[in-house]
């Protein structure tokens, strides 16, 4: 299995540097302690408090030319798209969440089946506990077991690749939960404000590089809320990425949860002075295009419902994630979830046929007023 995902060279006898590495080297954070952090993460978010003030994504400046003539089948659209090497029934991605061990592995669960049952993708939240602990935190096999053929990211912390053994690490988190790619998270807003976060992000693209160059597994790069803009898609394009979730601002706040999460009077203060803070999704979603016309994009930041998805795919996404937005029905269970992303599969499809558009590549040219 190892060998499948990663383009060896030739070894001529000699130690092969991946495989012969040694074990990752871990600085292991106490898992109880990342543990209460999740934990507190996901009660902000679900509390509401976890948005910006003022920065909106900026899909209400979007505005599709209304056709009162579709001449097409409402039910006969294709929303149907390939991603990953997998089908799936709809460009839809439930985006990394991850919560205290508990609720973590109960919220993986229910998103893995109901990603299944409507036939989506998803991504799995920060596999760090898993890969520096000792359990498994419900990243196992299972998920593939619940989710069926579509496709399913692995995820970890890109300043992870500081302390760890990168291809090796990733290789496991992949192997972990039988995952077709891995998403490498840049939260370097997010670290700078948390207390004890990581703050050495020197060297990082190199890494990122290395990594890409080492293991043949889909790598995505993807922000937390405050946006990859074009110039940095530029860099990540040249770095060997495809593949990038722009995760923009107008959704969650990285700054606004770590401020709420905060202890002291200082560092609340920090946060909030950042809470609007990124670049606004729609705006990330143009500019990455724009730089990287053959990347594969992933829209996600405050993503609310099928129009905004419409939006995002009509500026250049080619698939669009939600996190925030599916926490409150993942929590109710798989049955649920799957109605929530049903219904915005239905929002998308009346967009498709409200623009005339057949399908997703004609939604892509779809007239907008503004
Ligand atoms: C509770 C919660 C936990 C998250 N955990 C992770 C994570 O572990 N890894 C990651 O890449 N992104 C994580 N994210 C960020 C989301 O994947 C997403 O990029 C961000 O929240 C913006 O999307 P949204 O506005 O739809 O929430 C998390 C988001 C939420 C709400």
């Amino acid at each position: 299995m190892v060998k499948r995902l990663i383009d060896r060279k030739p070894t001529d006898g000699h130690a092969d540097p991946i495989l012969d590495a040694p074990r990752p080297i871990v600085v292991p954070v106490p898992p109880a302690t990342i543990s209460q952090r999740k934990s507190e993460h996901l009660d902000i978010v679900l509390s509401g408090q976890a948005s910006a003030y003022a920065t909106t994504t900026g899909f209400e400046k979007v505005r599709f030319e209304h056709c009162a003539l579709p001449e097409l089948d409402l039910d006969g659209i294709r929303l149907s798209t390939r991603f990953l090497g997998r089908e799936i029934a709809a460009p839809f991605l439930i985006s990394s969440m991850t919560g205290g061990p508990a609720a973590a592995e109960r919220i993986n669960a229910t998103i893995a089946e109901a990603a299944g049952a409507t036939k989506i993708a998803f991504a799995v939240g920060s596999q760090r506990i898993a890969l520096e602990g000792k359990g498994d935190y419900g990243f196992s096999r299972g998920l593939r077991a619940r989710a069926g053929p579509v496709p399913i990211l692995a995820n970890f912390g890109a300043v992870q690749l500081k302390q760890w053994d990168g291809p090796a690490m990733a290789l496991r988190a992949v192997e972990m939960i039988d995952a077709d790619g891995l998403i490498i998270h840049l939260n370097p807003l997010q670290e700078a404000i948390q207390s004890g976060g990581d703050r050495d992000w020197s060297q990082l693209l190199r890494r990122i590089e290395e990594l890409v160059r080492a293991v043949s597994i889909p790598i995505i790069v993807k922000e937390v809320g405050a946006g990859i803009s074009g110039s940095l898609s530029l860099r990540l394009r040249n770095a060997g990425i495809r593949i990038i979730d722009v995760a923009g601002a107008g959704g969650t706040s990285w700054a606004a949860v770590e401020a709420r999460r905060s202890r002291n009077a200082a560092s609340r203060q920090i946060g909030e002075a950042f809470r609007d803070w990124g670049v606004p999704t729609a705006d990330a979603i143009r500019s990455v295009r724009r730089h990287c016309p053959e990347a594969t994009i992933i829209a996600s930041g405050g993503i609310r419902d099928g129009v905004d998805a419409a939006k995002a795919i009509r500026l250049g996404a080619d698939i669009v994630g939600q996190a925030a937005g599916v926490l409150p029905a993942a929590m109710e269970g798989p049955a649920h979830l799957a109605e929530h992303i049903e219904i915005v599969i239905q929002q998308l499809r009346i967009a498709c046929f409200c623009t005339g558009s057949a399908d997703l590549e004609q939604l892509k040219t779809a007239p907008l007023i503004c």
